[in-house]
């Protein structure tokens, strides 16, 4: 039974959502909005649009939609500013491991992000070509949790759902997965990802068995 595996980009492959979690909470701050570590959770893996949708409507907030594009111009700008720091240097521990395991044992491999700067980001690290296929922002209309994103990726690999294995660090992209009947795979704090099928805390914790067990797993 062939299987395939599914990476989100960001907070799994590198370290951006730091990058995010910076910039959301100036927009926020800016709008007079609380912003914690809590709100910034439930932005994890959601589009720019509807994160700053949801922003809004914690600050019981209505703006313009000039007032509302700019802002999400300003958000990408601060926050492409962090990313052109990047480097290979920013590839989160054990993943180029991973990466080259699944890629030797000629694994499908995709990107299922919801982020609109994927592929500027895997250029940056010097990994877009371990990708067989990327899906990201630009291409998809449902954003997470909707498995849409996952759901493109299956089908460019020409595997099933039930045969993707997916590396996520969000609750919504947990949830996408699981909504899909793809194993779902938690890669950080167990008690946030509680829904998902499997967690790790990192990549360095996969190591081949690990993998092996994945892969035989039935859901
Ligand atoms: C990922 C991140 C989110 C981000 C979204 C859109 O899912 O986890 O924090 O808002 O991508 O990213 P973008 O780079 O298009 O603003
Ligand atoms: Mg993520």
């Amino acid at each position: 039974f062939k299987k395939a595996f599914i990476f989100d980009l960001d907070g799994v492959i590198v370290d951006t959502a730091k990058f995010h979690f910076l910039a959301w909470k100036n927009l926020a701050e800016s709008l007079e909005v609380s912003f914690s570590e809590e709100e910034n959770e439930q932005l994890k893996g959601v589009s720019r649009i509807n994160s700053l949708q949801k922003i809004l409507e914690w600050g019981n907030k209505s703006i313009s939609e000039d007032k509302f594009n700019s802002l999400m111009a300003q958000k990408n700008e601060e926050y492409l500013a962090f990313v052109d720091r990047m480097s290979p240097e920013d590839i989160l521990p054990g993943v180029l491991e991973t990466l080259t395991y699944l890629k030797e044992n000629n694994y499908p491999i995709a990107l299922g992000s919801a982020s609109k700067n994927a592929r500027h980001i895997l250029t940056k690290v010097g990994l877009t070509s371990y990708f067989d296929h990327i899906v990201d922002g630009n291409e998809v209309s449902k954003a997470k949790p909707d498995p849409e994103v996952f759901l493109k990726g299956c089908e460019l690999l020409g595997v099933e759902p039930e045969q993707a294995i997916v590396f996520e660090d969000s609750q919504a992209g947990i949830k996408a997965a699981n909504t899909a009947h793809m194993l779902s795979v938690g890669i950080g704090d167990k008690a946030v990802l509680s829904e998902a099928d499997f967690n790790f805390e990192g990549f360095t914790e996969l190591t081949e068995d690990t993998l092996k067990t994945l892969t035989n797993f039935k859901k």
